[in-house]
């Protein structure tokens, strides 16, 4: 087991991000001024052709929904405004490293962004899109640890499987801390603001955030919602327990739960969205929700939203069903 400060010199040192600070720093300081223009800061950003190319692939993605390709930093910009655009500098270095060494981590970064937008939307707050980078980061200590402590990883890796033991439990037994932690320091490093930081550092224990507690709070159920619908891969399958400050401070009716797994299972061009998938049967999809909520059984919220969930898919088979005798009748009706 290693100690604080050992994990803290090696966040420190980490190989991989270390130009992140200075161009997010740069471009956070040009946001704020006034005479600051599009051009000014899409000229920044292109000056790094790597970087902008990673940009323009996170804003040509489903996720902002735009129909046509956008081919230029400043043109995104113009569209998506200063703030956004600065968190897609930060999230596409984050993303680059997730996509070719995790793409199910990247998946749920995705999937928990979108979420916590719709989340946003129902609880009537400001820019809900400010969640997007909270999503996109909020598992950042994964990356670390995968990235700089590779041997941990494994170790942990191998108790989640062998001993379905939860990524965060399994982070605890090996290295004493947890990936919230680690991304914590990280976040601290690069200088985040808080509305970032307090999501990366306690999205699993939301009671804890300070600054910023319903960002931090949308956050995580985010992430429990996003693990309960099973897009993506965050290091295990389990949902982890619901925090009962968070939950509270959401404020959020069952209906609104329901109406929230709706949106997120049937919104266009998302990447979370089942529409058109190849299912599995029924029973396999209800085995497969059972399993994920297997740890949380005792908390009667949880399960409550296991059923909804549970619903939506007994609706979608039977919409499958229907429209699968549309079209054999269809078929019959044709040979006449
Ligand atoms: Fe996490
Ligand atoms: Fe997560």
């Amino acid at each position: 087991m290693k100690d604080v400060n050992t994990i803290r010199r090696k966040v420190e040192n980490i190989k991989g991000l270390p130009t992140l600070p200075g161009i997010v720093k740069k471009i956070s300081e040009m946001v704020v001024k006034p005479t600051t223009s599009a051009e000014d800061i899409g000229r920044v950003i292109s000056s790094d052709q790597v970087l902008s190319a990673k940009v323009l692939k996170l804003i040509n993605s489903a996720f902002y929904g735009f129909p046509g390709r956008i081919s230029s930093v400043t043109h995104g910009i113009v569209l998506l405004g200063f703030n956004v655009v600065k968190g897609l500098v930060l999230s596409a270095s984050v993303f680059d490293m997730m996509e070719g060494k995790m793409v199910g981590l990247w998946e749920h970064s995705l999937g928990t962004a979108i979420t916590s937008g719709i989340i946003g939307k129902r609880i009537k707050q400001e820019n809900p899109e400010e969640g997007n980078e909270a999503g996109l980061l909020h598992d950042i200590g994964k990356v670390v640890i995968k990235v700089s402590m590779p041997d941990e990883y494994e170790k942990i890796s191998k108790l989640v499987v062998e001993k379905e033991m939860s990524m965060f439990k399994a982070e605890k037994a090996v290295l004493g801390m947890t990936h919230a932690e680690i991304g914590g320091f990280l976040a601290e490093k690069w200088n985040l603001p808080q509305n970032l930081r307090d999501p990366i550092t306690y999205h699993h224990s939301p009671h804890r955030a300070r600054i910023a507690p319903k960002q931090t709070a949308m956050i995580h159920l985010a992430d429990i919602l996003i693990k309960g619908i099973g897009h993506g891969q965050g290091g295990d399958m389990w949902i982890p327990p619901l925090d009962k400050e968070a939950w509270q401070i959401l404020k959020l009716s069952k209906k609104d739960i329901e109406e929230i797994i709706i949106e997120m299972m049937t919104v266009e061009k998302s990447p979370v969205s089942t529409k058109g998938e190849e299912t599995e049967p029924l029973e396999v999809l209800v085995e497969e929700l059972e399993e994920r909520f297997k740890m949380v059984t005792s908390d009667p919220v949880l399960m409550e939203i296991k059923e909804i969930f549970k619903k939506q898919l007994v609706l979608k088979e039977e919409e499958r069903q229907a429209s699968l005798e549309t079209s054999v009748s269809e078929t019959f009706q044709d040979k006449k």
